[in-house]
């Protein structure tokens, strides 16, 4: 699967995704892009250093973003879900890491064009970076060998509107534009996050057996699965939380265990329905302007949710067990 670079607003379900991906053998994860959204860009690009050192991968570049959406106002951090800090309030800190000197931007661009052909990128916030990047050099998609969305919803309903997902309402006119460019694009969304339940026997079983960082993957996750917890419609029998980011990353790795619905896509940038990602059939042809010359996008319809859990927890625990 090669070179990866994750794009993120760390984030307590981020935290995991990085740890899958630095501990599975297929895959480089060569830097964090960070970005505003479970908490500011101060606060998320801490966290994405804190983090490295945790999972002790100090060859990690981390290159700061998007501290705004790109034309609406930021909505207040999402505290009552991911703590004050973004990271169930531990308060972890760096010690030893520093950010690289160029933006998350540039960095993108310019590892798209060292790595022409082989990097991957999978975005797990809000695309605000990937839309600035795609500014500054037009033919990143042509570049990449493919980007994933963790983001936005088709058929599920919203977690922060009816019809609207976090990551794309964050800023719904950048993830408008990366759903309308010719890329190899893959979108893992609620339609199958919300059925991946996290429980709490599951990170038992990462504290029992994958050394400190399973003991910090329990920690920061008692905060977002109360948050779960007091949800009015459970997602699991037991205390669980939803893994959102890290299944992109199984995606990745583990594609045969998801089904992808192919067609075009549009978000929806304002109004009562703002964030609101809507797919439709390549066989359909809509006359309005809108919906003309868009390219194939896929997304995820269902997945093995169980096998997908296996995936996460076996990988993290064959890497990090003492
Ligand atoms: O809707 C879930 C997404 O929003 C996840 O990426 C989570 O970390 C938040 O960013
Ligand atoms: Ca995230």
């Amino acid at each position: 699967m090669g070179k990866l670079i994750i794009d993120t607003d760390p984030g307590i379900d981020d935290a995991q995704a990085i740890a899958y991906a630095i501990a599975h053998p297929q895959l480089e994860l060569i830097a964090l892009t960070t970005v505003f959204g479970n908490a500011s860009i101060e606060i998320t690009t801490r966290n994405a250093l804190a983090v490295l050192e945790k999972f002790d991968a100090l060859d990690v570049d981390v290159a700061r973003g998007a501290s705004s959406p790109l034309h609406i106002d930021r909505f207040a951090s999402p505290d009552f879900v991911h703590g004050d800090d973004g990271m169930g309030n531990l308060d972890i800190a760096p010690e030893q890491l520093i950010e690289n000197e160029l933006s998350a931007a540039e960095y993108i661009v310019e590892a798209a064009n060292q790595h022409h052909g082989e990097l991957t990128i999978v975005a797990i916030g809000p695309l605000t970076n990937i839309a600035k990047a795609l500014s500054l050099d037009p033919q990143l998609p042509l570049k990449l060998k493919r980007l994933i969305v963790m983001g936005g919803t088709v058929l599920a309903p919203g977690n922060v509107s009816p019809v609207a997902e976090a990551n794309f309402i964050n800023d719904p006119h950048a993830a408008d534009i990366v759903c309308s460019q010719n890329w190899p694009l893959s979108i893992v969304g609620l339609d199958v996050t919300m059925k991946i339940a996290l429980t709490d026997w599951h990170f038992e079983e990462l504290q029992q057996q994958a050394g400190g960082v399973g003991e910090f993957l329990w920690q920061s996750s008692r905060y977002y699965v109360d948050f779960y917890s007091s949800l009015p419609i459970p997602i699991s029998s037991q205390r669980a939380c939803a893994m959102h980011d890290a299944s992109a990353l199984v995606y990745l790795t583990n594609p045969e265990l998801f089904e992808m619905n192919s067609g075009v896509a549009r978000v929806v940038t304002s109004g009562v329905a703002m964030g609101q990602l809507i797919s439709a059939s390549l066989s359909e042809n809509y006359l309005l302007p809108h919906w003309q010359n868009l390219p194939p996008i896929e997304w995820a319809a269902q997945v093995e949710s169980e096998q997908v859990l296996n995936h996460f927890t076996s990988t993290l625990i064959q890497h990090f067990k003492p």
